[in-house]
């Protein structure tokens, strides 16, 4: 067992089309490196096997650079943080199969880490040579936001989380990548509508929203709703597209922004929250992280968007929430296996 004073977290993240390795020293990040797969763009989305064949391909070379970044050996690891669920069953296989055996190799403990609450967690990390950040206080309300989630969540403390709202069926990301593969992007389009939109109009074309239930979300009918939209309009213009792309973006991501605000406020009501936070890979969004600002100034809310880097799949986020584990002493043993579905 590692003697060493200093609480070193290795973080592992497999649990999609993102190999990544962090290390965490005394809750501070030292590395964060993310192996993206590009094996997927052509394909409109994540093929599951070609992902857990390029995490196999990446896994030692990510954490071998993680470990040199942050000038570690791994004999100084305090403990080993991988993600268990949610995600590709074959992808997590892979990060939780090396984090196993490392634990084992190393005599250090394993600690598993749910990734949506990882997500959250994010905005907790500090990094090494950068002036210290503030961090939202407990409760706060963070919408997650990814390509398989979409949820309100309400934080009490950093192991204490709610999901008062969800989507019931396609998640944000989704709506964001399945429109832009019908506007001819690669996956992952939600990039690729964030750059465009910044030149268009985002009043020029409206879209409804659907009937759902409380604090819940529905995305499945607005990719239905924007494929017929193209299509009516294609009738008319055959060049479309081409000729309003800005303006398709624009006001495409426009409205799924409204939506989720729609109940997010919702939420801040209910629950008398002042802290407002989001995560995830659609937090990347640039309108969306201005969007929240102009709300927080609107209704008095502090509100929190981790790093560009912290928002779409990274291991930071997973040793983050490894940390808060090992300083309660939650460990896992050697028989724990991945999940594909896990809820809070
Ligand atoms: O959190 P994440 O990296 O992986 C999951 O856990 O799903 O999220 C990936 C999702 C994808 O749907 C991707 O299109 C979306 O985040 N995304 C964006 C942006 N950057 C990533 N969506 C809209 N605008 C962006 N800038
Ligand atoms: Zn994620």
């Amino acid at each position: 067992m590692n003697q060493n004073k200093d609480s070193i977290i290795l973080g592992i993240e497999s649990s999609c089309d993102d190999t990544s390795a962090a290390v965490l020293i005394n809750g501070k990040i030292h590395s964060n490196v993310v192996a993206n797969q590009e094996v997927h763009s052509s394909f409109g989305g994540v093929v599951p096997e070609l992902a857990s064949r390029a995490h196999q391909q990446n896994i030692v070379p990510v954490v071998d650079h993680a470990l040199k970044k942050a000038k570690i050996e791994a004999k100084d690891l305090s403990a080993i943080a991988f993600t268990k669920g949610p995600g590709l069953l074959g992808s997590l296989l892979v990060g939780t199969s090396f984090a196993k055996s490392m634990s084992l190799g190393l005599n250090i403990p394993l600690i598993d880490v749910h990734h949506m609450k990882a997500h959250i967690h994010a905005h907790f990390i500090q990094t090494h040579n950068k002036e210290e950040k503030l961090v939202p206080k407990f409760p706060f309300i963070c919408l997650t936001v990814s390509g398989g989630h979409t949820q309100i969540v309400l934080i009490e403390d950093f192991h204490d989380m709610t999901v008062i709202g969800e989507t019931i069926d396609d998640a944000a990301g989704e709506a964001f990548d399945k429109a832009a593969k019908l506007l001819g992007f690669d996956y992952p389009g939600g990039p690729l509508v964030d750059k465009h939109a910044k030149n268009g109009d985002s009043s020029k074309f409206t879209f409804t929203y659907p009937k759902v239930k409380e604090l819940n979300f529905s995305f499945s009918g607005l990719k239905t709703q924007f494929l017929y939209f193209l299509e009516k309009n294609k009738e008319k213009d055959k060049m479309f597209i081409e000729n309003n792309l800005a303006d398709i973006c624009a006001s495409y991501q426009d409205h799924i922004i409204s939506y989720l605000f729609k109940n997010v406020k919702k939420a801040m009501d209910r629950t008398g929250c002042r802290d407002l936070a989001i995560a995830g890979g659609v937090a990347a969004n640039s309108a969306l992280r201005r969007q929240l600002k102009e709300l927080g100034d609107q209704y008095n809310y502090n509100t929190f968007i981790p790093a560009f880097e912290y928002c779409t799949d990274n291991a930071a986020m997973i040793a983050m929430s490894g940390y808060f584990l090992y300083q309660k002493g939650i460990f896992a043993n050697q028989h724990i296996s991945p999940k594909a579905r896990i809820t809070f």
